[in-house]
C-alpha cells in the first residue's frame, strides 16, 4: 500500500502505473513498458525536453531569494513574459505574478478580486475544474474532482466552499461528444448578468468538463461579467503558453456565431 497521500487526497488505496522515467512523449514504466502520455497537463514540450533540462539546471545554478528581495533574475522574467505574450497589449496588463502551482495562482487572483470588490461571491461555469486548495476548490464544481475530499464530505457531495460560489451555463453543443448546437450564447446566458451582480469575479477555463467552446462564450461571459462589475480571471492553466496553438485560449478568433 502507498504511504503518499496522492493529489486530490484520493480514497483509494490502488496506486497508478508506476511511472520511472520518460523521454518525449513517452513515459517509461516500472513493468518495462513504453506507454505514450497523452494526459499528463504538466508536459508541453515532452519530457525531458533538453531546453526544459537546461533552463531548470541555470535555475538551480541562482542564490535562492525570497519575496522580501529584488532578485534580477525574476523582475528579467517577467519583463520577458510581457514582451513574448502580451507585446501591443501593454494599455491593459498591469503586472506579472509566478505562482507554484495552478490551484495557487487561481486562489490568489480570486482573493486579490474579493479584496478590490469588497465581495465575496465568486462565478464559474458547469464541471469546472480550477484546482484543489483554498478559493480555486471551491471554484471546482464536480464532486468527483474533488477526490477523497468529496467521499469524506459524504459519498459524491463538495466540502463547504469558502465563499458563496455562482455556476453559469456551460456553453451549449460544446460538450465533447454531445450534438452541435448553434443556439446563440446569449439566450442561454441570459440569466448571467443577475446570477454574476454580486461576485467579485468569474473564472473561466477552456477545457475542463470536456468543454470546448469558440469566442462567442467568453465573449458574452465577459460582456455581462463587465456589466456587473465582476473581475474576468482566465484560467489557462491548461491552455496557456502556447499550448492551444496561441500564446492564450483567452484570445479565441473572433465568433462566426451572430445573434
Ligand atoms: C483548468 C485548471 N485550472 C487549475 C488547475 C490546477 O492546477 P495545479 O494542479 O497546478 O494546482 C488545473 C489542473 O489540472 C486545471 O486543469
Amino acid at each position: 500500500m502507498s504511504r503518499l497521500l496522492r493529489t486530490g487526497l484520493n480514497a483509494g488505496d490502488s496506486a497508478p502505473m508506476a511511472v520511472v522515467g520518460g523521454e518525449g512523449v513517452y513515459f517509461h514504466l516500472s513493468d518495462g513498458r513504453k506507454l505514450i502520455d497523452g494526459s499528463n497537463t504538466g508536459g508541453g514540450l515532452g519530457h525531458r525536453h533538453p531546453a526544459m533540462v537546461e533552463a531548470i539546471r541555470r535555475a538551480a545554478d541562482t542564490p535562492v531569494v525570497n519575496e522580501g528581495w529584488t532578485w534580477v533574475g525574476r523582475e528579467q522574467a517577467a519583463d520577458d513574459l510581457m514582451t513574448a505574450a502580451f507585446s501591443g497589449e501593454e494599455d491593459w496588463v498591469g503586472a506579472v505574478r509566478f505562482c507554484i502551482s495552478g490551484s495557487e495562482a487561481n486562489d490568489m487572483a480570486l482573493s486579490l478580486c474579493q479584496a478590490l470588490t469588497q465581495r465575496s461571491a465568486l462565478a464559474t461555469r458547469e464541471r469546472a475544474y480550477h484546482g484543489i486548495t483554498g478559493l480555486s476548490r471551491s471554484m471546482t464544481v464536480q464532486p468527483q474532482w474533488h477526490g477523497g475530499l468529496a467521499v469524506h464530505s459524504g459519498g459524491s457531495k463538495l466540502p463547504a466552499p469558502m465563499a458563496p460560489v455562482r455556476i453559469l451555463p456551460a456553453p451549449d453543443g460544446a460538450i465533447y461528444g454531445a450534438p452541435a448546437n448553434n443556439v446563440p450564447p446569449r439566450e442561454y446566458l441570459a440569466d448571467a448578468t443577475r446570477l454574476l451582480s454580486d461576485t467579485a469575479a468569474t473564472i473561466i477555463d477552456y477545457t475542463q468538463g470536456g468543454i470546448y467552446y469558440d469566442g462567442a462564450y467568453q465573449d458574452e461571459v465577459a460582456r455581462c461579467a463587465r456589466q456587473a462589475g465582476s473581475y474576468w480571471i482566465a484560467d489557462e492553466v491548461v491552455t496557456g503558453a502556447g499550448r492551444a496553438g496561441r500564446w492564450f485560449a483567452s484570445r479565441a478568433p473572433k465568433a462566426v456565431l451572430t445573434s
